[in-house]
Formats: structure tokens, C-alpha cells, sequence
């Protein structure tokens, strides 16, 4: 075999996010809007070649003996990091070509950086005759991850390994699958980009000299995520809304990450008859998910669109990465 294509999905982070950095854990769930790579070995050539026009890269070429040095675009960097990593551990005689292409905008959050290294992995792992576990292909492509961006649970990884609704804790300590089907969720977008690592470290400032009440907000937040990943269990979204308010008031009135067109899009839910609603990943914009009884999901949609909102439809609790 000498082309393969893979895809993994995004993830939408339903609890838990930013506690889930320092040794807590949070649920997550994989959405059906994919990230696809392909990978092509190129016989008696030693480059490594990418195309990724969703994230402006095109024509993009270099040995594969430079993988990893000098100045590497922005939307280059995890793809070719992590073809660095895996040659590294298992070389490869040939070139090879990448082209990737995302089902989502790499604005909204879904994690299509983590997504297109996961991918990665995989379809070289294919390629290269390896047989990886998941929890390898997710080790390396959190190595990945984290050579790069120096930050980050994993959570988002994970959900493009694993798929399904996961319970994850730090680094990959627990990732634990919860057979639920799926989660009556409506995901409406901010239309605002945020920085995930730019806001880890706005936390970590906003309570130098406070360390010791970031760490008793950050256990409240472990509290109900271990209450939630109970209330998934049971299907009882009644009780994960009530957990996911609570959940929001952690981020936007503790640790300060909420911005007024999320809350406003929260706001607006509730007032439909959302059972809960909260941001959703880092804070600072992308998304916000409601969680409704199907009753009130077109008036909670309408609510969303009405407070400035775009509604993403997107079905959750999606298959991991998979060969095309
Ligand atoms: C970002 O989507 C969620 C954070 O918890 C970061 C992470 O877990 O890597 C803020």
C-alpha cells in the first residue's frame, strides 16, 4: 500500500475544561464533522510535502532530514511535527505527500489541530506496516501536541482517537468511554476566535498569589464532572443541565473566561427552556452547547440565532479516527 486516507472527528468539551489542565478531569464528545488527511509515499524522494488549504497552506515542500526546523507556517506545524515524531521512531525510506482537508472551520474550536496530528499518526502507522493501540497513537500525538502548543490536557486528542463520549482525566491518566448513545446537545458558535493557550495563561496570571482558590475552584469543577459523567451514565439531562449552569458559573464568574455574546447566547437558551448551557472549550468565544429536551430544542436554536448566535449542526458522540 502506498495511499492511504483517514479521518478523525472534532470534539466539543462538555464539562470541565481548564480544571482538566491541572490533573482534574472533564467529559468530552466527538462530533461528526471530520478532519481527513491523506498520505501518499513518494518513491525515490526524500521530501516531505503538504497541502492544507483550509488553513492556507499550500505547495508547502521541504527534505525530510528539516522536518521540524526553521520557520514552519502556522498551519503546517502539527502535521509536519508530527511526521517528525513518527520518523523518528520509526523511519521511513521514501518521501511523502500530505493533503488534508476539514468537514469544519478551524475557527469554531472543534480541535482540528489535534484532529489533522491524530490523523497523522494513524495513516503513517497504516503505511509504515505498525500496529499502533489507541493509546499509542494517542500518546504520540499528544507528544505531538505538546512540543508545540507546551499546553494542554489532551482531552481534544483523545476524543479524535477514541471517539464516542469520553471521561478523560490529564495526559491521558483515565480515558474511560461511556456507553450513552447520544446527548440531546445544540452547539451554537460565537462568530469570535479564541486562543486556547492564550487563555490557560490568562488564568494562570488573572491568580498568581491565589494559587490556593484557583485549586478549590478547580475541585468544584472535578465535582461536578464526576456527578456528570454519572448523570451521562443515566441519560438524565435534567441533572447534567442543572451540572453544566453550575459549571458556567465557575468559568464566568470565577475564572473570569465567559465574554457577553457567550453569555448571551446562554442566557437565551435558558430562556427557552434549556435544561443547561455553557461555553464550551477555553472561554474568550467559539462555542456555547445547550442541552434540551427535544420540546424546546427549535425555540433554544431560535434563541441561539436571535442573540447574535450561528447554530452548528452537529451530531455528537461520533466514531473515533478511521481509515476512509
Ligand atoms: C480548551 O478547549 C480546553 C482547555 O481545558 C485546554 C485543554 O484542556 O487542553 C482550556
Amino acid at each position: 500500500m502506498n495511499e492511504v486516507t483517514v479521518s478523525a472527528p472534532g470534539k466539543l468539551m462538555l464539562l470541565g475544561e481548564h480544571a482538566v489542565v491541572y490533573n482534574r478531569p472533564c467529559l468530552v464528545t466527538a462530533v461528526d464533522q471530520r478532519m481527513r488527511a491523506t498520505i501518499e509515499l513518494l518513491e525515490n524522494s526524500q521530501e516531505f510535502q503538504l497541502e492544507a488549504p483550509d488553513v492556507n497552506v499550500t505547495n508547502y515542500k521541504k527534505p525530510l532530514s528539516d522536518l521540524g526546523v526553521g520557520d514552519i507556517p502556522k498551519g503546517a506545524q502539527f502535521v509536519e511535527v508530527a511526521v517528525r515524531n513518527m520518523t523518528e521512531k520509526y523511519p521511513l525510506s521514501s518521501g511523502l505527500k500530505i493533503t488534508t482537508a476539514s468537514e469544519f472551520s478551524s475557527l469554531f474550536g472543534f480541535g482540528s489541530s489535534s484532529a489533522s496530528t491524530v490523523c497523522v499518526i494513524k495513516a503513517l502507522s497504516i503505511l509504515l506496516g505498525i500496529n499502533l493501540s489507541k493509546k499509542e497513537i494517542f500518546d504520540m500525538s499528544y507528544k505531538t501536541v505538546l512540543d508545540i502548543q507546551k499546553k494542554g490536557s489532551g482531552f481534544d486528542v483523545a476524543a479524535a482517537v477514541f471517539g464516542g463520549t469520553l471521561y478523560f482525566v490529564t495526559g491521558g491518566r483515565a480515558i474511560e468511554p461511556l456507553p450513552v448513545f447520544s446527548l440531546p446537545l445544540i452547539v451554537g458558535y460565537s462568530g469570535v476566535k479564541a486562543d486556547t493557550v492564550t487563555l490557560i495563561n490568562k488564568v494562570k496570571e488573572s491568580f498568581a498569589g491565589r494559587e490556593i482558590i484557583l485549586d478549590e475552584i478547580y475541585n468544584g469543577i472535578k465535582n461536578l464532572v464526576e456527578e456528570a459523567k454519572i448523570a451521562v451514565l443515566k441519560s438524565d439531562w435534567q441533572k447534567l443541565g442543572d451540572l453544566m449552569n453550575q459549571n458556567q458559573r465557575y468559568l464566568r464568574d470565577d475564572l473570569g473566561v465567559s465574554i457577553p455574546k457567550l453569555d448571551d447566547m446562554i442566557n437565551a437558551s435558558l430562556l427557552a427552556g434549556a435544561y443547561g448551557a455553557k461555553l464550551s472549550g477555553a472561554g474568550g468565544g467559539d462555542c456555547m452547547i445547550a442541552i434540551a429536551p427535544k420540546e424546546t430544542q427549535e425555540l433554544v436554536k431560535a434563541g441561539i440565532i436571535q442573540a447574535g448566535g450561528e447554530v452548528i449542526h452537529v451530531k455528537n458522540n461520533a466514531e473515533g479516527v478511521r481509515v476512509e
